[in-house]
């Protein structure tokens, strides 16, 4: 099979419309790889890790819920995967480490019941990563790598567009809740910053969708080339059933932005860089993806409605509406507010304090909206199981 990434070299891949988009991708393999785009005259990079100082531990609750669908994928993925001589495991997309324990202990415990062999288990996430509290996790007494024998972790700081570990190594690959980031923006959203948003044009997010079914061709053709044949990949990417499926904490979001405009803190120009370089596919777009990838075999797949434990936690009375709003805030600010912030310094020549201000005002709206009148952040999920032939 002709590896897919000497077709990202050709601008073809890339279905956009320059006189109507203004931000658009370097056409560089390396560059889409990396994340960079241009945006007017400057060059933007579009990935942004979660918020640091273990931020982002504290406040993904709902991603660590979100991990459990996935767990038996990783069970039968770990029971039906070859293994060579040293067994090795890849996470895609760590974050801080909060959600990698529970899922690499799954597929420990599977590989150790089938062979006595060393395994090394390798976690990746962007150069500009937090990976402090992943490593002080796995030299803990609770890490995995405590409680399995033979089992050697380490950590990678490389995009997971590019190729992170030696062609045909590899005999369990997973990434959860992190490959619907893309690489770039194929355009720009000035009043909506989130192409799953009702308002978005129907024009937008159809280059939000091409764009997004092209990352996955590329991420899946090099985790193929990654693993070994008879090797197994499990994937979770946050997911929209339907256009008219209405997120309420994306669109309440969106309302904190228009306020700010509507108050002149933010001119809609400003605004056009808080783009997100984000789309959330529909099973069927995953599915089509797997007719263009002949050397992977989709095992398994299914879309999941993922209720936050904040939500629940409010609804049953152990959150009051005040500390729900806040912690529905952390959510969300764990995830946009680094992205914000970086585009907004870019916007303002590097004025960090303005940027900082400037984002806190939009998550402090956020959450007096939710405050006022609170809405779940609940979200599908579409997870899928598939192996190297
Ligand atoms: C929502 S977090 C999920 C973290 C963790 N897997 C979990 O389930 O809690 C998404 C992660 O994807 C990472 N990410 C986004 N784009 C990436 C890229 N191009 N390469 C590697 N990691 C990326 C982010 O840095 C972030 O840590």
């Amino acid at each position: 099979m002709e590896r897919l990434g000497q077709q990202f070299s050709t601008s073809s891949s890339f279905p956009l419309n320059n006189d109507v988009h203004s931000c658009t991708p370097i056409q560089s393999p390396k560059n889409i790889c990396r994340g960079f785009g241009v945006m007017g005259d400057q060059v933007v990079d579009h990935f942004h890790p979660m918020k640091g100082n273990a931020f982002y531990n504290q406040n993904s609750r709902f991603q660590t819920e979100a991990t459990q669908p996935a767990m038996p994928l990783l069970a039968r993925a770990s029971n039906e995967c070859a293994l060579a001589q040293t067994v090795r495991v890849a996470e895609f997309g760590c974050s801080q480490g909060i959600n990698s324990n529970a899922p690499v202990s799954v597929v420990l415990q599977n590989i150790l019941k089938r062979t006595t062999c060393e395994v090394s288990v390798a976690h990746e996430d962007l150069p500009s990563n937090d990976f402090g509290p992943l490593m002080k996790l796995l030299a803990s007494p609770e890490g995995y790598p405590a409680k399995f024998r033979s089992v050697y972790p380490s950590v990678i700081g490389r995009s997971f567009f590019e190729q992170c570990h030696p062609s045909e190594s590899l005999s369990v690959s997973f990434s959860l809740c992190a490959a619907h980031f893309l690489s770039t923006c194929p355009a720009t959203l000035p009043l909506n910053f989130h192409p799953n948003a009702s308002a978005t044009s129907q024009d937008d997010r159809f280059a939000f969708q091409q764009q997004a079914s092209a990352d996955l061709l590329r991420f899946l053709d090099v985790r193929a080339a990654e693993l070994m044949s008879g090797g197994q990949l499990v994937v979770s990417v946050v997911a929209q059933s339907s256009p008219s499926k209405v997120y309420p904490v994306l669109e309440r979001t969106v309302g904190a932005l228009r306020s700010l405009i509507d108050d002149q803190v933010l001119t809609a120009d400003d605004a056009k860089a808080l783009t997100c370089p984000v789309f959330y596919r529909s099973l069927e777009d995953v599915q089509v993806t797997f007719e263009r990838l002949p050397s992977l075999s989709l095992k398994e797949i299914s879309l999941v409605d993922v209720t936050n434990p904040l939500w629940q936690d409010f609804r049953s009375g152990l959150l009051t509406v005040g500390d729900y709003a806040a912690k529905a805030r952390s959510f969300w600010e764990a995830i946009f507010e680094p992205f914000f912030v970086a585009q907004l310094r870019g916007v303002w020549k590097g004025d960090s304090l303005r940027a900082e201000e400037v984002a806190v005002g939009l998550f402090d709206r956020l959450e007096l909206a939710m405050r006022d009148d609170p809405v779940d952040c609940n979200f599908e999920l579409v997870y899928f199981r598939a192996a190297k032939l």
